[in-house]
């Protein structure tokens, strides 16, 4: 079974209803809903196999007493009470209404049931339902239409990437793959595009191969994390959507004021919300092709003037940061942007005024303190699990001891934070693992500024840290 970010809705069939209600009735009340067993073509889905047809007891109420039907205790276990299936419909008799009960035979109605619908009711009648393709989920198609043998085990969820649902089949299911794409296609409104997920993964931009299963080959997704909009081609850039907490996490950290240096930035789900709640943001990615949709989020995102994109490699961006902000600073933050709503406020209010005739006011650019302006990065972010460590001597010496007012913004160093594998399971032996690791690439010991987050867990023996540490000074000022 692959892990899901979506798992598909079940309905309740027959087995649900009687799970949920098992002790209170017999078996024989139970009306089974599961999908007919498939007996057509392997090769592709007939959906006209899938036809069930039910006939149900209806109690006929007069309009006026629907409410106290539906309201009444006796009632409660009788009433038929099936997903996309409403329990009162038209009487053919224009007049009255058919309250449908779960019962096939007025035989099998309780008598408590009875006793109340023989006294506030019309008399019974039957009801027939015709169940077809649309009624089951997903997975109840699914596990009607597989072999016996892979019902077991078979599918229940994919995760979202925008419109596209991404899933990681294992080898017995490939046969049905694109029954499989063709399933989620059907059944799910916000999907347009089903891939399946193959086990090439770049090795360097960490993006993965994948086949279309089901719907259009389109790739290029909107996204939304955060309250931001991500744009990205899924198939050349790196995403993962379980991710997000740990975006969200990590961002919640930061303060507005604060200059952050995300070194592995992807299509920028650290740098944006950090942009956008303030912070001023170097954003880099080897990947030219995440460099490109990072651009166009900070544009669509309008965090232009707190993001500057870069795309080289993480070792040089990491050396050259400390130098770029102190000579090129960001201005000062000045507290929340306006939301989009307050800027179309604004902008009505001009429109409004140049109507009028009236004196617009030019637009100020809020004066620059140059005491205040942003010149200290306080954060870099390193989430490349597979290599990050490894980039670490890059901060060796980033600071010259020589120039006495860098020198002294960097009294207190920047946070580095970290993300890094580690097979080791338990906290504690994690923990000193990767502090190791750590302070052998650092060339000197952590100091006590250091805590660790536990992400999650990547497969059986694989765990996802993030390790936040302050950067020692002795490592990172650069003798004379
Ligand atoms: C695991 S992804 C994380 C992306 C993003 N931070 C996120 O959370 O979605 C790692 C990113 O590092 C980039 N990358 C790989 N090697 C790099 C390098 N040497 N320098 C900078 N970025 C690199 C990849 O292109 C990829 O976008």
């Amino acid at each position: 079974m692959f892990l899901s970010a979506v798992r598909l809705p079940r309905l309740p069939s027959a087995c649900a209803i009687r799970k949920s209600l098992s002790g209170l009735m017999s078996r024989h009340l139970y009306l089974d809903v599961e999908p007919p067993v498939y007996t057509g073509p392997r090769d592709r889905l007939d959906k006209d196999a899938f036809q069930k047809h039910l006939s149900v007891v209806a109690a006929r109420v007069r309009p006026e007493k629907v409410g106290t039907f539906l309201k009444a205790a006796p009632l409660k276990e009788a009433l038929l009470d099936l997903p996309k299936i409403r329990t009162v419909v038209p009487d053919d008799d224009g007049t009255n209404r058919l309250v449908l009960l779960r019962m096939g035979k007025e035989s099998e109605i309780p008598a408590g049931a009875l006793e109340f619908i023989r006294k506030e009711g019309s008399g019974f009648t039957n009801y027939d339902i015709d169940l077809k393709y649309d009624y089951w989920t997903a997975e109840e198609i699914l596990h009607a239409f597989l072999p016996e043998e892979l019902r077991e085990g078979a599918p229940t969820g994919f995760a979202m990437v925008g419109h596209i649902a991404h899933l990681n089949l294992n080898s017995e299911y490939l046969p049905y793959k694109h029954i499989i794409g063709q399933l989620i296609l059907d059944k799910n409104n916000r999907v347009e595009t089903v891939v399946n997920k193959l086990n090439n993964i770049n090795a360097q931009f960490r993006f993965f191969d994948m086949e279309l299963l089901a719907g259009k080959p389109e790739y290029i997704v909107e996204h939304h994390e955060s309250d931001c909009r991500f744009t990205f081609d899924f198939t050349k850039v790196y995403w993962n959507s379980r991710l997000h907490t740990e975006h969200e996490r990590l961002v919640q950290t930061f303060m507005p004021e604060e200059v952050v240096a995300d070194v592995m930035a992807g299509v920028g789900p650290f740098a944006v919300p950090a942009a956008k709640k303030g912070c001023a943001v170097l954003a880099n990615d080897l990947n030219p092709e995440s460099a490109k949709y990072l651009s166009i989020n900070v544009t669509n995102n309008r965090v232009t003037d707190l993001v500057r994109v870069f795309c080289e490699d993480g070792r040089e961006f990491i050396q050259k940061s400390i130098e770029r902000v102190w000579n090129a600073p960001f201005d000062p933050y000045t507290g929340p942007k306006l939301s989009r709503v307050q800027e179309e406020k604004e902008r009505k209010r001009i429109q409004k005024l140049q109507a009028e005739g009236k004196p617009v006011p030019a637009p100020t650019k809020a004066e620059v303190d140059p005491a205040h302006v942003r010149r200290r990065v306080s954060h870099f972010v390193m989430n490349l699990p597979d290599s990050a460590i490894t980039f670490l001597d890059a901060f060796r010496g980033i600071i010259p001891e020589g120039d006495s007012e860098l020198r002294k913004a960097y009294e207190l160093m920047p946070m580095i934070h970290c993300h890094c594998f580690t097979r080791e399971l338990e906290q504690d032996k994690a923990e000193a693992d990767i502090r190791g690791r750590v302070e052998e690439k650092i060339g000197c010991s952590l100091t006590d500024e250091v805590s660790y987050h536990h992400v999650r867990s990547v497969a059986p023996s694989k765990e996802m840290y993030c390790i936040s540490f302050r950067l020692p000074a002795e490592a990172a000022v650069r003798k004379a």
